[in-house]
């Protein structure tokens, strides 16, 4: 039977890398039936909304959505459409898997590292954003709840677990940030006390970046608050050749949003330069989700060998073609 999922091909160079992985799940013989949604600069031109109310329905009745970049107007007091999706759904597990591949440009050749990344709380929460009268002071409240807590934890925890992985690195800055990293940090010690298998290991987080830059390979997974998990995200893409290279779930208890971590790239929109490879490991992470491995395994396998051997590649790789050319790359070994 196929299965419905929602695609927001989404702005900028979005509909080019999303009609690229869609092509490539098709020949991997994927049975699936994609209902189009528009979300970002796209819906806002098209009905006046950034996130109209058939993109959120669409979203809630399936089980899967598979999101290209999407541009919010900055400066026009508009909230980011990417922040109020994660809130909406309250997709609370963001997770950013990092692998070296052969072939690329990047300094390391070990690297494997899953981000879990808390994705509705912190210094994300929105809450009690003011600035005075006189514009000289400006708050913001960051906000960590134990069940917050709690299921970020055991998500992590659970994941290792089943990908039988070995180690939790928990980021934390509690030393300073006494009553929120220190809750998440106690929590922390809580949960992992249920999974003695898994070795955990506590870390400040301005440690774990510059642990990250001199020894990477140390690192198998790593589970933290909003904004740390926001840079370290893309501190671990820079370690695998880039933004290009860098996938993300967002998944909660009802719904998941599969994406690039990259934005919609502007400045090479439209001109069929893009490399698709971040949207296409986002379409693996949905594959797993859904329980589909076997296309999972094949595409990946299609994708690392087209890297590996430098056939048709992007710039960002390297190499001197655009996105039609290396997507075909990829189908023509699947
Ligand atoms: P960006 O990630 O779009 O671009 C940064 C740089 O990386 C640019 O030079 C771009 O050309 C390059 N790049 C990004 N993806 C690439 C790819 N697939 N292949 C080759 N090169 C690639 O970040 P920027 O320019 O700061 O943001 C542009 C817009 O994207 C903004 O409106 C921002 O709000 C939005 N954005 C959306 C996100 C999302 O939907 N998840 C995440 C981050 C930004
Ligand atoms: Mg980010």
């Amino acid at each position: 039977m196929s299965t419905t999922i929602t695609v927001i091909p989404g702005d900028g160079i979005g509909p080019d890398i999303i009609d690229a992985t869609i092509k490539i799940l098709d020949k991997a013989g994927c049975d699936f039936t994609y209902e189009f949604a528009k979300a970002g600069q796209t819906a806002l031109d098209a009905t006046g909304e950034l996130l109209p109310q058939e993109t959120l329905d669409a979203i809630s009745r399936n089980k899967a959505t598979l999101k290209g970049p999407l541009t919010t107007p900055s400066g026009e007091g508009f909230t980011s459409v990417n922040v109020t999706l994660r809130k909406k759904f309250d997709l609370y597990a963001n997770l950013r898997p990092v692998k070296s591949f052969k072939g690329t440009q990047s300094r390391y050749e070990n690297i494997d590292i899953i981000t879990i990344r808390e994705n509705t709380e912190g210094m994300y929460s929105g809450i009690g954003q003011t600035t005075s009268e006189e514009g000289d002071q400006a708050r913001a409240i960051s906000q960590i709840t134990r069940k917050g807590c709690e299921r970020i934890l055991r998500f992590a925890f659970d994941l290792a677990e089943r990908e039988g992985r070995k180690k939790i690195t928990v980021v934390h800055k509690a030393n300073i940030l006494k009553t929120t990293s220190g809750l998440f940090l106690k929590i922390a010690r809580e949960i992992a006390a249920d999974y003695p298998k898994i070795e955990c290991n506590e870390m400040i987080v301005d440690a774990v970046c510059m642990r990250l830059v001199m020894n990477p390979e140390d690192f198998d997974m790593i589970v933290t608050t909003n904004l740390f998990g926001d840079i370290i995200s893309d501190l671990c893409a820079g370690l695998v050749g880039g933004l290009g290279m860098a996938p993300g779930a967002n998944i909660g208890d009802d719904s998941a949003i599969f994406e690039a971590v990259h934005g919609s790239a502007p400045d090479i929109a439209g001109q069929n330069l893009a490399n698709p490879t971040s949207v296409i490991l986002a379409a693996i992470q949905m594959l797993d989700y859904l329980d589909m491995p076997k296309p999972a395994r094949r595409i990946r396998a299609a994708l690392e060998d087209a890297i590996a051997s430098g056939d048709r590649t992007t710039r960002d790789l390297g190499g001197t073609h655009g996105t039609t050319d290396f997507t075909q790359a990829v189908i023509d070994r699947l």
